[in-house]
């Protein structure tokens, strides 16, 4: 079957897919402090979900990554690892989770057949973690971290948004201890997606800063490119390791975006900053066999946004937070 293009020549290769809203932490740029969660019956159930990966699967989508809110949380998420594993034609299945309830998880999670695990943790001070997560869970965290690998997901990448007044003079220390364990950090810019008022053009720090800071400690080259990637990707000059940057405000990589998400109430979002592309839900319980839903799937995709306007003159936040987006 044709892989789904859009208007601009993209060709659609990732899904992410966001199992809950609901997160058992609550960073300041990703949710409001008290957050209101969806519906469980507005939920899709696994197999629903898995119906609407296979459907993508078939119709070009190579990478599949399960987000949240913190995935983890749903029930017995290694059977929904299970059910897409098999799909000819997926090539990678990732996780991006909090790891405050990996420890536990990864071991059957690995069993299930997940190829790779991301990991959110933006510093390596309790304090700071609290003031950051609202919630007191590093060391839990640093357990899952070592769980995951002993498990077999190596190497791990280590997410940090980075924002200004609250971890950017941290970039250095968390690329320091990543190198040492193994580890590839991410450094992201962060986007208007909080929830609660935080964002503002002066708390971005800008991957040029970021790069600018590592710059100083551990010299580095820029490493290949890879196609549809979000990312730029950096080696160490002494060889050991590398780490990527996310400039997702300074620096839009609008221009590859090749990814679709579907939301835990299956709506189907084409672009971050955009509204819901379709409702999934309302299709698949009304009974709509796969054709129909890979023809809305489609459509939405030929609908899909050239880019995010942050930088235009009447950019207007989405009105709804990363955690009920799935990253
Ligand atoms: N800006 C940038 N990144 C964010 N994430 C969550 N909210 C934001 C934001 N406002 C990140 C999380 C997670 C990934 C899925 O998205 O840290 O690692
Ligand atoms: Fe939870 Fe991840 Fe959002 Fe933090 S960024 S509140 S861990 S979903």
């Amino acid at each position: 079957m044709r892989p789904w293009s859009d208007a601009f020549g993209r060709t659609i290769r990732a899904l992410r897919v966001s199992v809950t809203d609901r997160c058992n932490v609550r960073c300041l740029y990703c949710m409001p402090a008290e957050p209101r969660w969806l519906d469980r019956k507005d939920l899709l159930s696994y197999e629903e979900l898995a119906r609407l990966v296979r459907v993508a699967v078939r119709h070009g989508v190579r990478k599949v990554r399960i987000t949240g809110g913190e995935p983890l949380l749903r029930q017995d998420l290694p059977a929904f690892v299970r059910m897409l594993k098999p799909l000819p034609g997926l090539e990678d299945l990732a996780l991006t989770t909090n790891a405050v309830a990996l420890a536990e998880q990864a071991g059957p999670l690995r069993e299930a057949g997940l190829d790779r695990i991301t990991v959110s943790l933006d510093t390596l001070d309790t304090a700071r973690y609290e003031r950051i997560t609202r919630r007191r869970a590093l060391p839990e965290v640093l357990q899952g971290l070592s769980a995951a690998e002993q498990a077999g997901f190596r190497p791990l990448k280590v997410n940090a948004v980075v924002v200004r007044g609250f971890n950017e003079d941290e970039v250095v220390s968390l690329a320091e201890w990543a190198r040492a364990s193994g580890r590839m950090m991410r450094f992201i810019e962060f986007m208007p997606l909080e929830g609660d008022p935080l964002w503002s053009r002066e708390r971005v720090v800008p991957a040029a800063e970021i790069l600018e800071r590592l710059a100083g400690r551990f010299p580095f080259v820029p490493a290949p490119a890879q196609s549809g990637c979000t990312s730029q990707a950096f080696d160490y000059a002494d060889g050991r390791g590398g780490f990527a940057v996310v400039a997702a405000v300074s620096r839009a990589f609008c221009g590859s975006c090749d990814r679709l998400r579907i939301t835990a109430d299956g709506g189907l979002r084409t672009c971050l900053f955009g509204d819901k592309a379709a409702d999934l839900r309302a299709l698949l319980r009304n009974g709509a066999d796969d054709r129909a839903l890979a023809e809305a799937m489609g459509e939405a995709v030929s609908r899909k946004a050239s880019g995010h306007r942050i930088h235009f003159p009447g950019f207007k936040r989405p009105d709804c937070a990363m955690h009920s987006i799935g990253g």
